[in-house]
């Protein structure tokens, strides 16, 4: 048994410990563990993706005119920022880049834009590396805006799928994009508008479908870049509500 003063005094110590905290804070959260720091090449490496995220979201509304300025800057990568030994695959990188700088229709745009995402992939596999990938966040809303962010959050997936590269990702995207239904009647357009656009809804999700069954990674890089031009038809079609900005 304890000597009650002994108690009282833990007690007290206890309490000045504790006490030195405001009575209504929170307990304090764990702390997460200390990011390791990164390589000044990782860092490059998630700069590239956030730009390659601009790329793809330019062919996505279907602004040619945002691609170019975006898709500039990968064509144009720091040398010596990038691995060494993976100059072929700096290469194609580049080359898709490029070819999306200089792409005259979105279809094109969207093709280029595979194609440099899939250079991406060759490289971390022949250099042994799975990069992580952030997601984004999908805010509670419904209607056309949730469908669409349900959209844009599966092909976020399939360009990760690409990008890592990693079947799981690609699947996980192209099943979302698959089931993910926008019905024309909730489109913010009129009937004969509707009636246009109810089948590019539907060739998207039938080329979900067929996309979610490949595994061969130019097949891959086709499907997204058919997926993301359907995305673009309908938006430029839509331009005042989402699409290309004038
Ligand atoms: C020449 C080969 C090569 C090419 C091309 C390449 N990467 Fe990487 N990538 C790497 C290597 C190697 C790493 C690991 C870097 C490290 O951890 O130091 C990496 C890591 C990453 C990471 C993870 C960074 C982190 O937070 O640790 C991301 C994101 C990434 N790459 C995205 C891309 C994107 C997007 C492209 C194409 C636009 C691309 N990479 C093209 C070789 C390449
Ligand atoms: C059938 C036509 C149609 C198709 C196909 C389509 N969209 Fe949309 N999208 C729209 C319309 C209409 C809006 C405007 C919705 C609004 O703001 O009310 C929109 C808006 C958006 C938005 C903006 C939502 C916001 O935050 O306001 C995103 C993101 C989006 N679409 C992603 C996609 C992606 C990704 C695809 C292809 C996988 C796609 N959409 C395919 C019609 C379409």
């Amino acid at each position: 048994m304890m000597a009650p003063a002994l108690r009282a005094g833990l007690l007290a110590a206890a309490l000045t410990i504790t006490g030195a905290q405001s009575p209504v804070a929170p307990p304090a959260a764990p702390r997460p563990p200390a990011e390791p720091p990164r390589s000044a090449q990782a860092e490059y490496m998630r700069a590239h993706f956030s730009q390659a995220l601009v790329v793809h979201a330019a062919v996505i509304r279907g602004d040619l005119a945002a691609v170019a300025p975006a898709a500039r800057v990968l064509a144009d990568p720091a040398r010596d920022a990038m691995p060494a030994g993976a100059a072929s695959h700096v290469a194609g990188m580049t080359r898709g880049a490029r070819e999306a700088v200089e792409a005259t229709d979105i279809l094109a745009a969207a093709q280029a834009t595979a194609r440099m995402l899939t250079a991406c992939g060759t490289c971390h596999r022949a250099l042994g590396t799975m990069p992580a990938l952030a997601t984004r966040e999908r805010p509670p809303v419904g209607g056309v805006v949730g469908h669409m962010l349900d959209h844009q959050i599966a092909v976020d997936l399939m360009l990760q799928g690409l990008v890592v590269p990693s079947d799981s990702l690609w699947r996980q995207g192209t099943r979302a994009m698959a089931t993910a239904p926008l019905h024309p009647r909730e489109l913010p357009v009129d009937s004969a508008v509707r009636r246009e656009l109810a089948p590019t809804e539907a060739r998207v999700h039938r080329l979900a479908t067929e996309a979610a069954q490949t595994t061969d990674p130019a097949a891959r890089a086709g499907f997204y870049a058919q997926m993301l031009a359907g995305c673009a038809d309908c938006h430029q079609r839509h331009a005042k509500i989402w699409g290309p900005k004038p």
